[in-house]
């Protein structure tokens, strides 16, 4: 079905054209390449503390990066359940066991007390959690300051999961860049895309490395091909790399077009009671790669559903919010910490179109619909 609005569609204004052209005329597409390192250098001229490894999805940076913790078969690592899939199946890959754990309700992200219960009953039972993986999902930071701390105090490194942050700031301070490691994924829907691709980032310039070399195989600097470990094929391609550079050229003017849509929907659904919003916690500062909303149906006395439908009537793209990892069939028979916060996001949560390119006249069109399904109740 195509859509007039979309949920977050991809914006190409800037040097994607020309650059894709340079890259394509050098013939330099695969792994190694003048815009890879471009893009590199300028991602990590942003990063304080960090350096990037450019990758080919947000998916393979999660899975790298668990390598890089050293996660193995049999370890634990605690996860936020309210997420997409990616954020838990690499531990999966690894023959490691997930533990979910609920969000708290201001930014719907992982609650930092229940992580804290999880690792002490972990603790109790001889189990030292291996790795923290957080989202900062929607590309609102989750509570950095109180995770942090947490971390530090039972010794756990922490994996932030930024695939839907880039640019999102805590602190003053990019997000993925907060802990001992973070990711990043570009593909088509992101806030920035690359097509498809991700990224790494690490403040320890060993494991900035080590990424380098397990993402290309693990090949030895050698005349010939030798390997001492088992590799990955999961760099980035230079035709990526050359979309992301012109991409991330634009990023600032994406971030503040986002967050702009964001206080026009908020404005627009001011009188409307019923219909609510994720919390930016003064200390943050979210990309809004999607504005979504909760619809209590209790007040509005329509849902989240069937507002779906009629956006989806009249061409406006919108989804569900993620549905919690803890409920997914695949995942039933993995541990949770919590009671149902993200169930309850999740029931009453909806993504609007959020697009770089949406109107102040759009949004009015979109929030239009809304107003008509209030109207139907009277
Ligand atoms: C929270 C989250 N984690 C991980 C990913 C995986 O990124 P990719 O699609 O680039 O593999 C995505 C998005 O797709 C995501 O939204």
């Amino acid at each position: 079905m195509s859509f007039n609005f979309k949920l977050s569609f991809p914006t190409f204004n800037g040097n994607e054209l020309a650059y894709t052209r340079q890259a394509i005329q050098s013939g330099m597409l695969a792994t190694s390449g003048e815009f890879i390192d471009r893009f590199e250098e300028k991602f990590n001229k942003r990063l304080k503390t960090h350096q990037i490894v450019a990758l080919n999805s947000g998916t393979s940076a999660l899975h790298l990066a668990l390598v890089l913790l050293g996660v193995g078969k049999g370890d634990e690592v605690l996860c936020q359940s309210f997420t997409f899939c990616a954020s838990a199946n690499p531990v999966i890959y690894l023959g490691a066991k997930p533990i979910f754990i609920d969000s708290e309700k201001d930014t719907w992200n992982i609650s930092p007390e229940l992580l804290e219960d999880a690792i002490l009953n972990r603790l109790a039972n001889g189990k030292k959690p291996k790795a923290i993986v957080l989202v900062h999902l929607f590309g609102m930071p989750a509570k950095m300051n109180e995770i942090l701390a947490i971390a530090k105090k039972y010794q756990i490194p922490v994996l932030e999961d930024a695939a839907e942050a880039v640019g999102s700031e805590y602190n003053d301070q990019l997000c993925g860049s907060l802990a001992e490691i973070g990711i990043f994924s570009f593909n088509g829907n992101k806030i920035l895309s690359a097509g498809g691709g991700g990224a790494l980032v690490s403040n320890s310039t060993a494991v900035i490395q080590k990424a380098k070399y397990l993402s290309t195989q693990a090949r030895e600097d050698l005349p010939y091909y030798q390997h001492l470990e088992i590799g990955y094929n999961y760099k980035m391609n230079n035709l990526s790399a050359a979309i992301g550079l012109a991409q991330l050229e634009q990023l600032e003017g994406f971030i503040a077009k986002r967050r702009q849509i964001n206080s026009t929907y908020r404005e627009l659904f001011s009188n409307l009671p019923g219909v609510s919003f994720q919390n930016e916690l003064a200390e943050s500062r979210s990309n809004f790669w999607l504005t979504a909303i909760l619809i209590d149906d209790q007040i509005t006395g329509f849902s989240n559903d069937q507002l779906r439908v009629s956006f989806m009537k009249n061409g406006i793209e919108s989804r569900f919010l993620w549905k919690p990892l803890h409920l997914q069939p695949v995942y039933r028979e993995i541990q949770f910490f919590g009671g149902t916060v993200s169930q309850s996001l999740f029931q009453k949560g909806i993504c609007l179109p959020s697009s770089s390119d949406l109107t102040y006249d759009d949004q009015e069109r979109i929030v239009e619909i809304v107003y008509k399904e209030l109207a139907k109740t009277f």
